[in-house]
């Protein structure tokens, strides 16, 4: 296989594989090695039919099998999921449009986030309909001692009612990811289990900083995911039909850009690794900061 750099701080091509066929070990594992060194991998002209995503993504660890609560995985595949911006009707289910147009980091809101995401592309509109990916690692370094020292004891409280989308479910699909997804705490600065170097964990579903408020906490994270979002750090992805991405959410964000025709279909597969089990679920808190009783 062939590795090509394809930005600055993250971003590779890989080429000369044919991931429909079983692949040795010695390849997952040069894959693997590539994926930890440039965190987002592009394999162009990869046309898998589902049995293949898995039986290619499996090699790397457990997926993903419908924690989502069925909303999004293909019915007799629950380990793929359809990624579209339109409902989309296979037998008699109705696939929930997503549209991930906010930096997020997969099921950060989850005690087991993913450590994995690969998408294939299935159809694509014309023009646009990009997605981007920011190194949190790049981010991070470029911190000053004194910010990385303050963000370095802060955790966060994720929250999947931050979902860009939620606003669109109904109230028993909002019912049911709350009840899936209880608000979960992660720390702000994670190290990443396999590189041992330090990145940032901000984006879209932290909602408030643990032992600050709601409104002293925003414009810290507001601060964090413009910084960790800058354009030094990042690498847009201009998508072809069937290309397959692969990407470590342990150490990047990622925004799925709206900038296409939304009247045509964009659609997606995707396969989702789950990382070991990290934080803990949020308790509320305030009991010692609410103020002192006058009696
Ligand atoms: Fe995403």
């Amino acid at each position: 296989m062939k590795v090509r750099k394809l930005a600055y701080s993250l971003g590779a091509e890989v080429t000369d594989l044919d991931l429909r066929e079983p692949q040795s070990d010695a390849i997952i594992n040069e894959i693997r090695e590539a994926w930890l060194e440039h965190l987002v991998l592009c394999f162009p002209r990869q046309d898998l039919s589902p049995d293949e995503l898995v039986a290619f993504t499996a090699r790397f660890g457990k997926l993903d099998d419908d924690r989502a609560g069925s909303l999004w995985n293909l019915p007799d595949h629950p380990k793929v999921n359809i990624i579209a911006n339109k409902p989309v009707e296979i037998g008699a289910k109705t696939i929930v449009p997503v549209i991930a147009d906010k930096w997020h980091t997969d099921l950060s809101f989850a005690l087991r986030p993913s450590s994995a995401t690969w998408l294939n592309a299935k159809q694509l509109p014309p023009i646009g309909g990009d997605t981007m990916f920011a190194s949190m690692y790049a981010a991070y370094d470029a911190l000053s001692p004194s910010m990385q020292g303050f963000i370095g004891g802060l955790e966060g409280m994720h929250d999947v009612s931050m979902s860009p989308d939620w606003g669109r479910y109904t109230p028993e699909i909002q019912a049911r990811r709350r009840g899936t997804h209880p608000p979960v705490v992660h720390p702000v600065v994670r190290t990443h289990p396999e590189s041992g170097r330090k990145g940032i964990f901000a984006g879209g579903f932290l909602r408030k900083l643990i032992g600050f408020t709601e409104q002293e906490s925003r414009p810290i994270i507001d601060l964090l995911n413009t910084h960790a979002t800058d354009y030094p750090f990042v690498y847009r992805h201009k998508w072809s039909k069937d290309d397959l991405l692969m990407w470590d959410n342990r150490c990047t964000m990622h925004n799925a850009v709206q900038d296409y025709d939304r009247t045509q279909l964009r659609l997606l597969h995707r396969a989702t690794l789950l990382a070991e089990k990290s934080g803990r679920y949020y308790e509320a808190e305030n009991a010692s900061s609410a103020p002192a009783s006058m009696s």
